[in-house]
């Protein structure tokens, strides 16, 4: 892929959720927030490496939606803090500029009632206003296996298409639970044909509905972590919220993804590059041993 300038200038990441699945840790730690080990050898909380993809990738602008009694503890992450900053080498000082620069590009939104992802992306609306916007899960974090990051694939693929892009990756039937799922047709150089997208199928239906020509049996194609999204997105959440349409107690994206697929149109990407799901146990501690060396 060639080099080329995102039109995309913002990004949005949810982490105001409860982390349940990393319980009891997140009882009192909160998930992005625990850390990961880089090539450096530098201890980084998930958050930080998620802000770098953004901005490494040409978005000037980060909006993380937090619970508000979170938002110190987020904030500061990416200040200097002087009895602390004092205590460092040189370097490590530098690097704590480094976070502040980071951090100046950072705007701190509140979702105050845990109602669902779908919910939290809407409670960035006002901040993003009508522009397509990034968002990248608050728990998802990525090696790309080409030169370019797996965000700035996305952002391509966006500014070739200029249309809505969802990345995806393909995992095992075992794992179609997990993950919101995309049923379509393989077309070339990744992009596949997208015709319907579903919040983590049991394989039964997944199987049925939401098999795409070309691939292994039992094998589907699930979010990847990273989406370029236009405004139209908050209407279809507004809708949902305001009917109090909520699927498993909570108002979701997917369904509105669909939505949006089905009245602007929709790019699907199977993205060069793996993701790591922090959010689960298992994978986090997976993620410790690989990220390193990716
Ligand atoms: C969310 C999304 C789902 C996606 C998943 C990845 O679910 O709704 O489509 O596949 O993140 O972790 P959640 O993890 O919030 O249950």
């Amino acid at each position: 892929m060639k080099e080329f300038t995102t039109k995309v200038k913002k990004a949005v990441i949810p982490v105001a959720g409860f982390g349940t699945r990393m319980f009891p840790a997140t009882k009192v730690v909160k998930k992005e927030l625990f850390p990961i080990i880089d090539k450096d050898g530098r201890a980084k909380p998930i958050i930080l490496i998620i802000v770098e993809e953004a901005i490494n990738s040409g978005i000037e602008e980060v909006g993380i939606v937090v619970q508000k009694n979170d938002i110190p503890v987020f904030r500061d992450f990416f200040q200097v803090l002087p009895s602390y900053y004092e205590k460092l080498s040189p370097d490590k000082q530098e690097y704590c500029q480094y976070l502040q620069n980071l951090g100046s590009k950072v705007t701190f939104l509140t979702q105050s009632e845990q109602v669902g992802y779908g919910h939290a992306v809407f409670c960035a609306k006002d901040w993003v206003g009508d522009q397509p916007f990034l968002l990248l899960l608050g728990d998802h974090i990525y090696a790309s296996e080409v030169k370019q990051s797996c965000t700035n694939q996305i952002l391509q693929i966006y500014a070739q298409t200029n249309q809505n892009v969802i990345g995806v990756r393909i995992i095992s039937g075992t794992e179609t639970h997990h993950y919101g799922c995309i049923g379509g047709n393989l077309v070339a150089d990744g992009l596949i044909n997208i015709d319907a997208i579903y919040e983590k199928p049991y394989l039964n239906f997944a199987r049925e509905k939401l098999h795409v020509a070309g691939m292994k049996e039992d094998e589907f194609l699930a979010v990847f972590g990273i989406y370029v999204l236009t405004a139209k997105i908050f209407d279809y959440l507004e809708e949902n919220i305001k009917q109090n349409a909520r699927e498993k107690g909570e108002f979701q994206l997917t369904s509105c993804l669909d939505k949006l697929q089905k009245t602007e149109g929709m790019t699907t990407y199977l993205v060069k590059g793996k993701c790591f799901d922090t959010g689960m146990p298992d994978v986090y501690w997976q993620t410790m041993i690989d990220y390193k060396f990716h």
